[in-house]
């Protein structure tokens, strides 16, 4: 849940060159970088640097204004720093307090270590050492492992930092991706992981590691993917990684990305979410690119699994999480429609848990927008254990879930920063149609021309969802005429009842405002008994096969003195007339209705959060990726 971010930039830097020279500042970099970490975690900040002076170390714990602290600190720091580690925390293990704070510190005070992950034996382990006199500071799981090191180097001192890690690594059981620095040695970063991501970077006379693309993507384009149980060591310009295990050379996996910069970057707009939910008509655009090749058949981007074993499947499965579990629930239709399949949708954290009926027969999409997410990531290797075929869905190439499935389809949304999902989640439902297009085209239960006419119909979503966007100052008038509400309920029927159970997360998340989503007709089951003046319901009233059943819904609603705000087809008059307040969006075929229909109420979410003084890229509590259970 956190991020990590470490840099090595040797004598260069020390002898004074001036940062933003051809040798990056390790300090700058450190800094820079953990601002682009943020949306991992935001609870506090660290950082350690190495040089000729030993080993200096700043922790701040003041929420989202961490970062500013910790700047602060650092200004006060030694010179000639040659090396450092990073890191922005997401609570786990201990409050989010200065002293829970990483780096976290050996006894000596000569070893630091930054970590993401969870250490599962830490309490037993914690016992073995303070046994044998080593002193703990902090509440945190990440602790044990600066003192394992500890003992591993003093013990076996010719093995340097890489070998200690690695003999303290085979001690522990759980997730990590962690980076260590020593006063001993102060121009080596070493760094391991195992379910965690990390990237590595090398250039001329540096060499970096980040848990994410953005922290180091002003450095270099040309990335390594850390495995799995292994260890790297860094050293200025270069990269060295063995296998955890045995200690053999590993080669790293390489991986280019186009991404500039300016992409994770705000654009000029206020925040990630604005600029963010303005660029979902090219990230709809993008996933459908070349999807199509000239004789018809569609196109994924990875795919180990075999026409006859995309014929065999009899049964999808949707793994995900929050907007991406939205996704799913919204594509389940247009898979059954097209594809003739039973599609169940499952939230990976119970999926895991509760004995699923798998067998080879059986497609198991996993949908993350990071492919990091620890409870869907968990969800598909279950799957895979138990013979499932397994596609992923994710918008970062080479995630942990990409590279553990049978096939992937990339939505191609960039960066997202916001901890809200917006373009991402508008890209997954796109991808996930047209998978269910791949999917009925394997089966042929679709002939080629009509799937060739839908995917034309979808080349159509970007214009429609940029003909929402322009009307983003009218939804922040009906979102200003509904202020004062403490509580929302969205409702929805067909496709329109996942869009509606977005629509409530979006508020929630953002606004802290009690918003729930329902089925428009599980209303008079109990949910209308929550309706009263002052009440706004908001209903997705597009012209889906139900629409009928769901403006008598509205009725219910609207008699006992709810404020009504309906989502509305553009010239739709008869179904404004029922509406207090009116979302317009374009008229469009219902099965991809969702992708134009779920912006209105990302914009609603939005302008109510602003209007209430709230910070929209950083919601409290949240992580933009979940990568503990
Ligand atoms: O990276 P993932 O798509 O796996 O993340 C899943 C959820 O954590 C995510 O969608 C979350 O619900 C967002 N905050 C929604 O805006």
């Amino acid at each position: 849940m956190c991020g990590i971010i470490g840099i090595t930039a040797g004598a260069a830097v020390a002898g004074g060159e001036p940062p933003g020279g051809t040798t990056p500042g390790v300090l700058p970099t450190l800094l820079e970088g953990l601002a682009r970490l943020e949306y991992r975690g935001y609870d506090s900040a660290g950082l350690a640097l190495t040089g000729p002076g030993g080993l200096w170390r700043a922790r701040a714990a003041d929420g989202t204004r961490s970062l500013e602290d910790l700047a602060k600190r650092a200004e006060h720091g030694p010179d000639g720093a040659v090396a450092g580690i990073g890191h922005t925390r997401w609570a786990t293990h201990g409050r989010p307090t200065e002293g829970n704070a990483h780096p976290h510190v050996d006894c000596s005070g000569r070893l630091a270590l930054v970590h993401n992950g969870i250490i599962e034996n830490h309490v037993e382990l914690a016992d073995a050492l303070l046994a044998d006199g080593h002193r703990f500071t902090s509440e945190t799981d990440t602790e044990v492992l600066a003192h394992l090191i500890e003992t591993e180097l003093a013990g076996h001192p010719d093995g340097g930092l890489v070998g200690a890690v690695r003999a303290a690594l085979g001690r522990v059981r759980g997730a990590f991706a962690l980076a260590a620095v020593h006063a001993d040695d102060p121009e080596v970063v070493v760094a391991a992981r195992r379910v965690s991501p990390l990237l590595l970077g090398v250039t001329d006379g540096a060499a970096f590691l980040a848990s994410d693309i953005p922290a180091i993507l002003g450095l270099t384009h040309d990335f390594f993917v850390l495995d799995d149980d292994q260890v790297a060591e860094l050293r200025p310009g270069s990269v060295s990684v063995v296998s955890l295990a045995d200690g053999s050379p590993v080669e790293p996996v390489p991986l280019h990305v186009e991404w500039d910069l300016d992409a994770a970057r705000k654009d000029g707009y206020d925040d990630f979410m604005s600029k963010e939910m303005h660029e979902q008509p090219k990230a709809v655009a993008d996933t459908l690119l070349d999807r199509l090749l000239p004789d018809g058949t569609l196109v994924l981007d990875e795919v180990r699994i075999t026409n006859a074993e995309f014929r065999a499947v009899t049964k999808v499965f949707v793994v995900a999480c929050g907007s991406s579990y939205h996704a799913g629930l919204m594509a389940k239709y247009a898979i059954e429609q097209w594809a003739r399949l039973p599609v169940e949708i499952d939230i990976a954290s119970e999926f895991r848990y509760r004995q699923p009926v798998l067998d080879g027969q059986t497609l198991v999409i996993g949908v993350s927008q990071s492919g990091e997410t620890v409870d869907t990531f968990q969800a598909v290797r279950e799957a895979d254990r138990l013979g499932a075929k397994v596609l992923v869905i994710t918008n970062v190439v080479d995630s942990s879930m990409a590279r553990e499935s049978d096939a992937v389809l990339y939505t191609r949304a960039g960066p997202e920063i916001g901890v809200a999902a917006t373009k991402t989640h508008l890209a997954q439902i796109t991808a996930l149609e047209v998978l269910a297009l791949y999917l009925a085209q394997a089966r042929g239960t679709l002939s080629v021309a009509a799937a060739r006419g839908l995917l034309a119909a979808m080349g159509r979503l970007p214009a429609k969802v940029e003909a929402v966007l322009a009307r983003a100052d009218e939804v922040a008038e009906v979102a200003g005429a509904c202020r004062d509400s403490p509580s929302f309920i969205f409702l929805g029927r067909h496709v329109g009842y996942p869009v509606a159970l977005e629509g409530a997360l979006k508020l929630k998340e953002l606004s802290y405002l009690r918003a729930e989503g329902f089925p428009a007709g599980e209303l008079k089951h109990g949910p209308i008994a929550l309706v009263e003046p002052g009440t706004v319901v908001v209903a997705v009233a597009t012209r889906t096969p139900v629409w009928e059943k769901l403006v008598a819904n509205v009725a219910e609603v609207k008699s006992r003195g709810a404020t009504v705000v309906l989502v509305v087809e553009e010239d739709d008059q008869e179904t404004a007339g029922l509406a207090d307040h009116v979302l317009w969006v374009p008229a469009t075929e219902h099965l991809f209705s969702p992708v134009v229909d779920v912006v209105p109420l990302q914009l609603f979410a939005y302008s109510l959060a602003r209007l209430h003084g709230l910070d929209v890229d950083r919601p409290r509590n949240l992580a933009k990726v979940v990568t503990v259970e």
